[in-house]
């Protein structure tokens, strides 16, 4: 079986469940980032720090002069820490508190995507507090379904995301009114892991048909920030290490209409994260079941999360076998029947101790861990070969 080049002598003495960072591959991925970037120079693109708030990755993705995309104020103090400039970080979520407001206009960040008319007003006062002015982008819920599981998809009018495409005239007016904010564009996000491009382009259309409406009622449209959400590969992550950013910025170029020297934002964190992350585990035990054999190992739904979560694939190997292969439900040992990473997983004949490696788990991995079980958060080894 075709497996990840993974350094597994250095792993013997290392306490598993872990996460192995290939930190040479974020840097081709960052490198690809920036050429396809080069050939945009109205992009602009805002690192979803959500996906992977780990220190060190940040620092990566910071060097490499990206902004940052927060949805916490823990989060904008993690961008801040990790050298992000303040004006590249925005701020979005629905329900930001008071606290998180302040600590981002004390930190004088670029734009806050505001979800909501209340919101606005509250970001107005505590600016007015302040004596500082707010940049905002209004986030439009353009009430698209993307082709991606139902827990991630984001742009439909049922989800709580921002503001209804009707009442949005309203709002605009609202915010020109206000003294301490200043209106600067229009923000949306359709969901997450989309690999077709007419998904996009659906929203390339939305944003267009809004924009020219918007423009006939007299109205600012400012910049546009069309959100993250694309996908990896994630059955083939050997043969598809790095996301197609070319395909996805040459979708928006010929479908998004907006004028010469209008910045376009962009947030992705999973494309930009993912392959670059493996959660590595050691197999305890191998169990035969009455139809089944399992493969039980140290890592589970604590460490990762969205197997259990969204049913997701990540692809497993065997890192330390090269026997032919055998089938195995991998499960982990917390008590939850749906603590399994994979059911019927076909990999190389598993023995006590073989260290497994848990794929494509960069993004959404280490960041979703918790201490249910009362597991130790997973600790993480950086792989800085090029
Ligand atoms: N911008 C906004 C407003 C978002 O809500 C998200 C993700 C992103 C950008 C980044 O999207 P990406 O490029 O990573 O697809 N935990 C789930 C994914 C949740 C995504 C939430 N929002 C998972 O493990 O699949």
């Amino acid at each position: 079986m075709l497996k990840g080049n993974f350094p597994v002598e250095k792993f013997a003495s290392l306490k598993t469940p872990f996460y192995y960072y290939d930190m040479g591959l974020l840097a081709r991925t960052l490198d690809e980032l920036r050429a396809q970037l080069s050939r945009y120079p109205d992009y602009r693109m805002h690192y979803a720090v959500k996906a992977n708030f780990n220190p060190e990755i940040l620092k990566q993705i910071a060097a490499a002069g990206l902004g940052a995309d927060c949805v916490s104020g823990g989060e904008v103090q993690a961008a801040l820490d990790a050298g992000f400039a303040p004006e590249s970080i925005v701020f979005a979520g629905v329900g930001k508190a008071d606290w998180e407001i302040n600590l981002a206009l004390d930190a004088g960040i670029g734009r806050f995507n505001v979800e909501s008319l209340p919101e606005l007003e509250v970001l107005d006062s505590l600016a007015a507090a302040k004596g500082v002015k707010a940049s905002i982008s209004l986030r439009v819920n353009p009430n698209i379904g993307a082709h991606t599981h139902a827990n991630i998809t984001t742009g439909l009018a049922e989800n709580k995301f921002g503001i209804n495409y009707d009442i949005l005239e309203d709002v605009i007016r609202r915010a020109l009114e206000l003294n301490n904010v200043v209106f600067r564009g229009l923000h949306f996000h359709i969901g997450s892991q989309i690999l077709e491009m007419d998904d996009f382009i659906a929203l390339c259309n939305r944003v267009n048909e809004l924009s020219e409406r918007l423009s006939r009622h007299g109205l600012p449209v400012g910049d546009i920030n069309v959100g993250g959400g694309l996908g990896i590969q994630y059955q083939h992550p050997n043969h598809f290490p790095i996301a197609d950013f070319a395909t996805y910025f040459a979708t928006f170029k010929k479908h998004l209409a907006v004028k010469p020297g209008t910045p376009v934002h962009f947030e992705l964190g999973r494309s930009i994260v993912a392959p670059c992350g493996s959660l590595i585990c050691r197999v305890l035990y191998v169990k035969q079941g009455t139809s089944r054999q399992f493969a039980i190992v140290d890592g589970s739904m604590t460490e990762l999360i969205r197997p259990a979560l969204y049913k997701a694939y990540h692809r497993i190997e065997n890192i330390s076998s090269n026997e032919p292969e055998e089938v195995y439900d991998v499960v982990g040992p917390v008590c939850e029947s749906s603590d399994v990473f994979l059911k019927a997983a076909e990999i190389d004949k598993c023995h006590r101790g073989d260290f497994i490696a848990i794929r494509s788990a960069g993004a959404y991995g280490e960041a979703m861990a918790s201490r249910y079980n009362l597991h130790q958060l997973p600790e993480a080894y950086y792989d800085w070969r090029r």
